[in-house]
This record gives structure tokens, sequence and C-alpha cells, in this order.
């Protein structure tokens, strides 16, 4: 008998309308995301800005709706005024964070233009490490402010007539981890960015801000960073980011595939203090939460140590995805929608060459990594009315998780078409598991097509010698009768189930 599970959705049972950009991503200075990623002026597949179109391709087919830049711990030594004018006067920096050599040839203006071209909105983050509110008033007054001052007129003097009107920006880059440039206690940089968000406010009232979190739910100063540093922003600020990144360190998958519970304890835990302050505060205001940093990362660790520092764009956080990665990064984006009434910004850290979905050689081709497709399929169909799931799953316990569902699921209804689309992971190792879907006040279904990422070998990844090893299929079994759905979940599988209303 093959193992059975139910979802019960209801169109009246709604999450949320999702906010586009929980599909957004990230680029950060680091490695080969940019020289060699996304911009190496002398490929043969160059625009005439010198972004490799071949890469920007991919990108359009992501719909990536918002990118962050230009770091993550880059951007707690960035100086942005370096970055920006006649390219040959820019200066070549060492760069700390990751102990490279910056050469400033691709800046700010090349990366606003960049995410122009493949439609994505820029996310800026501010240096808080090294610098502070001087830096930030001046750096959105170049950006934002339309003329008739020293900063917006020399953005005009680049060949910049019109504002880049940057709307989100982030204050700093994990300012709780040790590891950071100017790193800070929760007062110290609860101070700063409250200070910060004021002076930027001053030059643009209509910017949303997004304050620091914690950098990983593991960190000691967790939850109290939080409390601390919102009781200092509260009214300042719109969001307060989130990182996580997951990995099969030990080689359990039944533990790797149960780490996403997590994931989603620490995201009830930064809701339940942002409405803790709230209350203390008595505000009529909701913070919202930015996932900015999310992923795998693990595999590359190692070989990183072995890096030269002081070279130009060194193959840095080069992880290489596996079969098993992508399920993790289904089960994140399943967590992600469940949440989707209070995160309205997420970023897969990162998009090229660096802990990403795209890979290119230096040179030549570009390919799809295995976490492409989840991440592809729920750009692509998973925007509408996130709706509130019930599942009865068979459970499995580990050594560390207790009563995890061997299925997870969610149902988005578009807003666009008559459809809705059901993602769904089976964690089972040994079965298939018939998810019966039971669909109530939408009327009746028929099956356009139920896609699956399956794979015999949970270590299988696309390397340039077998670029399309892992790719999903579109022969998923699925039987739709009326309002009743019988998806079968391959054992160790994702699926998207796209149903046509009528
Ligand atoms: O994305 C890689 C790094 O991870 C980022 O620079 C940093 O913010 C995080 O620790």
């Amino acid at each position: 008998m093959p193992k059975k599970a139910q979802l019960f959705l209801d169109k009246h049972f709604k999450i949320a309308k999702t906010d586009q950009r929980i599909y957004g991503s990230f680029i950060e200075h680091l490695g080969r995301a940019i020289y060699t990623g996304i911009f190496e002026p002398d490929h043969p597949q160059a625009d005439t800005e010198g972004f490799r179109e071949d890469v920007m391709a991919l990108i359009k087919e992501l719909e990536v709706p918002i990118v962050r830049y230009p770091g993550g711990n880059f951007v707690s030594g960035y100086n942005w005024e370096d970055s920006v004018g006649p390219v040959a006067k820019r200066p070549v920096r060492l760069e700390l964070a990751w102990r490279s050599l910056e050469t400033n040839e691709f800046g700010l203006n090349e990366f606003i233009s960049w995410a122009r071209k493949v439609g994505a909105a820029p996310m800026v983050a501010i240096n808080l490490g090294t610098r502070g509110v001087d830096a930030a008033r001046n750096i959105i007054e170049y950006t934002n402010h339309p003329g008739g001052s020293y900063w917006s007129d020399l953005r005009r003097e680049h060949g910049y007539e019109k504002p880049h009107m940057i709307k989100t920006w982030c204050l700093g880059n994990e300012m709780d981890g040790p590891w950071q440039i100017g790193h800070k206690t929760a007062e110290e940089y609860g101070r700063l960015a409250a200070e910060t968000a004021k002076a930027m406010r001053q030059v643009d009232p209509d910017i949303e801000l997004v304050v620091c979190g914690s950098s990983s739910f593991q960190m000691p100063t967790f939850a109290d960073w939080e409390a601390t540093v919102l009781s200092h922003t509260y009214d300042y600020v719109d969001y307060i980011s989130l990182h996580q990144y997951l990995g099969n360190r030990e080689n359990n998958l039944a533990n790797y595939l149960a780490e996403t519970v997590q994931v989603d304890e620490f995201i009830k835990a930064v809701i339940a203090v942002c409405d803790y302050v709230k209350a203390r505060k008595k505000s009529n205001k909701t913070i919202y939460l930015s996932f900015d940093e999310w992923n795998v990362w693990f595999h590359s660790n190692e070989q990183d140590k072995q890096i030269e520092p002081w070279t130009k764009a060194p193959r840095l956080l080069e992880d290489i995805y596996t079969f098993e990665d992508a399920l993790v990064v289904g089960l994140f984006l399943i967590t992600l929608l469940k949440h989707a009434d209070r995160i309205r910004i997420a970023c897969l850290a990162q998009l090229v060459n660096v802990i990403a979905p795209i890979m290119t050689s230096a040179g030549g081709g570009v390919r799809k990594q295995t976490i492409y497709y989840p991440y592809y399929h729920a750009s692509k169909y998973g925007r509408g009315t996130v709706l509130r799931p019930e599942i009865l799953s068979p459970v499995y316990d580990t050594d560390r998780y207790k009563k995890v569902n061997l299925v997870e699921a969610i149902g988005v209804l578009s807003e666009d078409e008559p459809e809705m689309t059901i993602f769904a992971v089976n964690r089972c190792q040994d079965s298939p598991i018939e998810l019966e879907c039971n669909l109530n006040n939408m009327g009746n279904f028929e099956l356009i097509e139920h896609l699956v990422l399956e794979h015999d070998d949970m270590k299988a990844a696309n390397t340039e010698e077998d670029p399309d090893r892992v790719k999903p299929h579109n022969q998923g079994r699925t039987l739709v009768k009326s309002n009743r759905v019988l998806a079968e979940l391959p054992a160790l599988s994702w699926n998207v189930v796209r149903l046509r209303l009528y």
C-alpha cells in the first residue's frame, strides 16, 4: 500500500497575496558573481556595457523581481564613491571581507543599468561597518535626488541625467556577526541605524528601509538582538532582515531535509519579537520581514580555505549543488510562502557563480544548477494568493527533529489566470506518497501539468561536462476528479501540480 497524505485548501482561507519580491536574489562583489559572472566585457556574448547576455537571459527566465547589492559582508568596507565616475580613475582596493582585489570596474551605476536590463528592482545596502550617516546621506543624494546639489550633479556628470530612484535600502549587513567589518553590539547598531534611517529619509521620504536582524537563528544574540535593534529603529524602518544558510554537513539526509522546520520556527520567532516591540511601543505600525539571504551553503567551505588572497574574482563560494540541495531549496520556498503575510522580500543568495543557481565559465557557457529549478517554478507559478494549507501527513523522527511531516505542500491561486499551483515535497526516502488534495469553494479543476524533479542519486549535480543531469520532467502522475486531486509524489521529489479552474 502506498503511503497517503491529505492536503485541504479552501479559497476563503488565505494567508496573503504574495509580494513578488519574495523571489528576489542577491549579487555581491564576491568571487566571480560580477567579474566573469554577470560582467565580462570581452566575452563573445557581452553587450555594449559588458553584461553577459547569456546570463541575463537566464535571469529573465527566472523573472527575478529584485536584486540586493553590493553585499553582503563586502558592503561593510565599501566606499561607494570608488565605484562611480570614469572607470580609469576608479581605485583598486584591498577588499577585506573576502580578502580579494576589488578593481571597481563594475560599480553602482553599472549595477543599476544591469538591474534595469534584467527587469529587477535594485535593493542597495549601505555601509554601516566602517562608515555611517554621512556616507549614507551622500549616496542617496547621488542616486535619488534629481539635481542641483553636489552629489546629484556629480551623478549627472557621470552620464546619468535622471535619478535612479532606488526605493529599497538595507541599513548595513549582518552587523551582529563578529566576522563583520565594524561589527557592533545591538545598542550601538540600533542607534546608528536609527540615525542613518532618519537622515536618508530626509533626502527621500519615499524609500523603504531594512534593518539588520540576526545572521542566523544559531546566533547567540538572536532574539535579544532583534528586540534591542527594533526598540531603537521601530519608527524609522519597514523591514527586519533574516539570513539563514542550510547544509548537509553530516551527510544525514533525514536531518538535512528537516532543517526547514527550524527555518519555520525562526520566522515565527522574528514575527513574535516584532510584535512584542509593537505592543511595547503601543504602535499601529507592523514591521515586515526581509529574508534577504537564504540558500544552501556548505560544499565550498573547505576549498575556500585554499584560495590565494588578494586576487581579482577568485573562485570563492562556488558550491556545486546536488539533487538533495534542490529538495531543500524547494522546502525553503514552501516555508517562505507559508509566511507570505509577513515576508515581503526574500533573496536567494546568491544569483551567479557564488552559491548560485546559475554558473558560468569565463569566456564560455552558462549552466543551470539543480537549485535553479525549484526557484524557477516558484517564481513562475507561485505568484498570487497563498492558501492556508492543512496537511495530514505521515511523520518521521530524526535524532534532531521529531514528528516531521513527510509531505510539505502549499497552494497558490493565480491572480491573473484561472489557475492554481500546488507545490509539494515528499521527504520520504523509500516510498512514493499519494497526496489527496481537497480543494473547497473553488469550482472544478483540470490538470495542466505535473512537473517533477526527482533523481536516483541524491548527490547528482549539473556539471560543465553533464549540465542536464538533474532537470524536471512533466510526466508526474496526477488524477483530477472535479475538486479532488490525487497526486503521486515520488519518493524524494519536488512537485509542481498546475491546475486550471473551470
Ligand atoms: O552570501 C555570502 C555571505 O553570507 C554574505 O556576504 C554575508 O552577508 C553572509 O554571511
